[in-house]
């Protein structure tokens, strides 16, 4: 079985597992040109996989499409437009999934926003645990059945290290209608969210074969940073040089830090290990990159339940 490690690339990988990937259909959300997902979307097209390019902005989607048939001008590839911060539109985008002649075989939750002013939703929700966990709950939920009909489904919940600078605050999740509100505790509140969130969909759906990951990708400069300000910068002084290029295990490439999206979507070696927490390419429990409060069951349960309340709908296996 391939292993990867840390410099691998998306492409080095998606190539090693081509024949995995080949004909498969596969949600990238978050797929602007010079992020992430749009590196993953264009190097599991290059191996032969049906990519759906899910995003906010339509320009945004066709964007990275015409820049993939540059390339892979076979690409089968699927507009599918969805603002995570949108109840409504998240229900819109599942049910246009749901209306696919094939099986989902992955979904890659790679859309996010980080350390945001603070906002609410239309539905009244602090932005970042909206966007990066609620959309991500309820989308996944919503198109299951679609997954299901595949006979390996797996959902890859793009995480961050920054799990570990805030747990799930389930007595305060709006950090007090925002009087309280810490920019870099909510996305470590929505990034924790989003290793408990994989945990748990593990636990519930093992039984029919569905296998989930959360990941940190690793960094690299993407829109993601586009609220950092020059003090933020100098806060993250091992990670950023003052002038906001990044330094050290953050001055990876966008291939390299795209590369365990495709080894968790794809790597069959990994598959023993469902609901574990990935880094380059294999599983990470140091304590550095992932918190207990991320790992813990009994979170991954309330959560879940605290989800179904905040979208209105229970989810039962
Ligand atoms: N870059 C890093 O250093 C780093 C490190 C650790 C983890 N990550 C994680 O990696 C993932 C990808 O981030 P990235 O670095 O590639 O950042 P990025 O380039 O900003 O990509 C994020 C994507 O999410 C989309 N998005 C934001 N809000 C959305 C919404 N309401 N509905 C739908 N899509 C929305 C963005 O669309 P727009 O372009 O329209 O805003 C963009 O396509 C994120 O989950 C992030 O937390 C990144």
């Amino acid at each position: 079985m391939p292993q990867f490690d840390s410099t691998s690339t998306a492409e080095s990988i998606a190539k090693a597992l081509a024949n995995d990937i080949q004909g498969k259909t596969v949600i990238v959300t978050g797929v602007t040109k010079t992020g992430y997902g749009a590196e993953v979307a264009r190097v599991l097209a290059l191996v032969g996989a049906r990519v759906v390019l899910a995003g906010r902005s339509l320009d945004k989607i066709k964007e990275t499409e015409e820049y993939i048939k540059k390339e892979t001008p076979t690409a089968e590839l699927y507009e599918l437009t969805i603002d995570l911060a949108s109840q409504k539109s998240v229900r819109a985008a599942a049910a246009q999934v749901l209306k696919y002649p094939h099986p989902v075989d992955v979904v890659i939750l790679n859309a996010g926003i980080m350390g945001a002013p603070y906002s609410k939703t239309e539905d009244g929700l602090e932005s970042q645990f909206a966007i990066n966990h609620i959309g991500n709950f309820l989308f996944t939920n919503l198109i299951m059945p679609k997954l299901l009909e595949s006979s390996a489904p797996r959902v890859v919940s793009v995480a961050s290290m920054g799990n570990t600078w805030g747990p799930v605050n389930f007595e305060d999740i709006g950090f007090d209608d925002g009087k309280k509100y810490n920019k870099w505790a909510a996305y470590g509140q929505s990034k924790s969210a989003n290793v408990l969130f994989a945990v748990e969909l593990a636990e519930r759906y093992k039984h029919k074969n569905l296998i989930a990951f959360s990941m940190n990708p690793g960094g690299a400069v993407t829109g993601l940073h586009r609220y950092m300000t020059a003090e933020d910068f100098a806060a993250f002084s091992d990670a950023f040089n003052p002038d906001g290029t990044p330094k050290g295990n953050w001055a990876r490439t966008i291939g390299e830090s795209s590369a365990t999206h495709i080894s968790a979507a794809f790597d069959p070696s990994l598959a023993e290990f469902n609901g574990s927490y990935l880094m380059d390419s294999k599983v990470n429990t140091d304590p550095q990159f992932i918190a207990p409060h991320a790992t813990d069951k009994n979170n991954a349960k309330k959560l879940w339940a605290l989800s179904e309340e905040l979208v209105g709908q229970k989810f039962d296996v």
